[in-house]
């Protein structure tokens, strides 16, 4: 995969900074965007000093700045910038709209030009809880349940509506749950981190409702070699591929795997009991068949690592 070149959006967010470490692993010269709205420039320091890592601060709502970072190098684009809180979507529905919307839609545009070929990072929030079966798969329905879910959703029609109306190469790839190293801790952080950290600091750990919803926990270094696996891939064009463990977890027994001695564990009201997803478990054997792609790092290991870096940092 050297010699290539790969623009990736949302470059200094969580996932972000692990697609670009997974691709400059394989040599792979990548070109940042992003607004630094939830990302930073700390996200991606360790690449500061490659020279095939660049990084561009610019809105996707902008077709400018957009269109100024694709040229005819540009073999791949990678689309991860987005509004990602749930809760923030409910409040600023117009936000989410604008960047997961407006902004897919200037990338779908700048790739149309060249014909460039699309990696479109979805997410399972999309979906409909499971009530039954193994696993969610990719025909599973899809039930929009907040303007975060509906305006990711409507970015991966306009990608589906690239690949057919103008042969455009796109692959959409609904990730589960993402944890790991360098996502946020704070209300708009995922569960997995938020918990860890509370525990480091001898935090209560809170859940919001009852307990019982349930995820598919998926590491950032699996989470990312899918999003790499998943863009280059020609099997996967025209294709909506998920990516998770195959295994889910309530929140109750995720808090009972973090917390330590002496923390303690609470249910709180939950803020937007509307927009949760009850039950969320990954089939994830359509990667396994058209990428090879099988996670590597369990929940255990996963946490074990992230606590681990967190201590580092609060040295
Ligand atoms: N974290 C998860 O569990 C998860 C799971 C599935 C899918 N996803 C998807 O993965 C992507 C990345 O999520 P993340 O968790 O890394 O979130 P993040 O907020 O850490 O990363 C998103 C990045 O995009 C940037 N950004 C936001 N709006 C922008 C705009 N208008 N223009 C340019 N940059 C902008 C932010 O500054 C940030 O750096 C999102 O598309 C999200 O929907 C996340």
């Amino acid at each position: 995969m050297s010699e290539r070149t790969v623009v990736v959006t949302g470059a200094a967010g969580f996932i972000g900074r692990w697609v670009v470490a997974e691709l400059l692993d394989r040599g792979v010269t990548v070109r940042g965007l992003d607004d630094f709205s939830n990302g930073s420039r700390e996200n991606v320091a360790a690449f500061e000093d490659d020279d095939r890592f660049s990084l561009a601060e610019g809105d996707v709502c902008d077709p400018e700045a957009v269109a100024a970072v694709f040229d005819d190098d540009v073999d791949a684009c990678i689309h991860l910038a987005a509004e990602i809180d749930v809760q923030e979507s409910l409040d600023a529905p117009m936000d989410h709209f604008e960047a997961n919307v407006v902004g897919t839609q200037n990338v779908l545009e700048a790739c149309r030009k060249r014909g460039t070929r699309l990696g479109l990072v979805g997410t399972c929030m999309v979906y409909d809880m499971l009530d039954a079966g193994e696993g969610i798969d990719e025909d599973h329905p899809v039930k929009p349940a907040s303007p975060y879910a509906g305006s990711k959703l409507a970015g991966e029609n306009m990608a589906e509506s690239y690949y057919h109306g103008y042969d455009l190469p796109v692959t959409i790839l609904r990730p589960f749950n993402t944890y790991g190293p360098y996502q946020k801790t704070g209300m708009a952080g995922g569960v997995v981190s938020i918990f860890v950290d509370r525990d480091l600091n001898d935090e209560t750990l809170k859940i919001f409702g009852d307990g019982t919803q349930t995820r598919d926990l998926l590491y950032a270094t699996d989470c990312a070699r899918f999003i790499v696996d998943g863009t280059f891939s020609d099997d996967a064009v025209g294709e909506v591929v998920n990516a998770g463990t195959g295994e889910d977890i309530s929140i109750n027994d995720l808090a009972d795997l973090v917390a330590t001695d002496g923390t303690d564990v609470e249910h709180v009201e939950h803020h937007h009991p509307q927009s949760e997803v009850q039950r969320l478990r990954c089939d994830p054997s359509k990667a396994e068949e058209l990428l090879g792609w099988t996670p590597e790092v369990s929940l255990e290991e996963g946490v074990d690592r992230l606590r681990a870096w967190m201590r580092e940092r609060q040295r």
